[in-house]
């Protein structure tokens, strides 16, 4: 079979993943880059295909490889990140774990030299896709977000929930330094409540995520 993972909680689910960092190109050998290491939303991807979901898994450039079952597309830029998300639905669930470039800049076509001194870059903001699957017509049913704070983690979470028209942010208290680490500390913000989850291994903060997606679609 195409397919051979066991029927589980999310059978029949379509889930959307994004995951890592996004590159933003400067001239033809330049990017800015951000620190992301994929590793959270790789983990949520794959702990999704072990519950029997259908994943699509878009990712931005890391050195990591395709869970089993899951359906990988990799873009570099923001734009192309949004493109393809677009393109994937309409997913049942989307969870945004990727740290999208906020801004970019219109690059040059050809390499920058040193001699020519300091480049003036100029930033234009990039698509938010949590906040555009937020108002999409095709929205999916559970609509998740992720929120790297270093203060202020739940008032943050709760803000971005409400601006980006989301229904749960999966806020991570990153004040220690967990950026590129193994482990998490979640505090899991929904309209309702928020819960505050033991700091634990990727892994297990994504299997314990798919488990209480699992719960909410039933
Ligand atoms: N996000 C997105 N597209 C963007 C920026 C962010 O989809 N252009 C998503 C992220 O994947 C994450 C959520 O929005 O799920 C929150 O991202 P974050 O960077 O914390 O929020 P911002 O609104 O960009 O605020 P700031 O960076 O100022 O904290
Ligand atoms: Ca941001």
């Amino acid at each position: 079979a195409v397919n051979a993972v066991e029927p589980g909680p999310l059978t029949g689910k379509h889930v959307l993943v994004t995951a890592g960092p996004t590159h933003e190109p400067i001239d033809p050998v330049r990017v800015i880059a951000n620190r992301s290491s994929g590793k959270q939303g790789f983990a949520i991807a794959a702990a999704a295909a072990q519950a029997g979901a259908r994943v699509t898994l878009i990712a931005g450039p890391v050195s990591l490889p395709t869970p089993g079952g899951v359906a990988r597309i990799d873009v570099e830029t923001a734009q192309q990140m949004a493109d393809a998300v677009e393109e994937a639905l309409p997913a049942d669930v989307a969870i945004l774990v990727a740290a999208v470039a906020d801004w970019r800049v219109e690059p040059s076509s050809a390499k920058l030299k040193k001699a020519d001194g300091p480049p003036q870059l100029s930033f234009a903001p990039n698509p938010d896709i949590l906040a555009i699957l937020g108002e999409h017509p095709d929205r999916p049913t559970l609509l998740v977000g992720f929120a790297a704070e270093t203060q202020d983690v739940v008032s943050n979470a709760e803000a971005k929930l409400r601006s980006k028209k989301a229904d749960w942010i999966v806020a991570n208290d990153v004040s220690g330094n967990v950026m590129g680490g193994s482990h998490n500390r979640i505090h899991l913000v929904t309209k309702q409540s928020v819960e505050d989850w033991p700091e634990a291994a990727k892994e297990d903060v994504a299997r314990h995520l798919i488990t209480r997606i699992a719960q909410e679609l039933e």
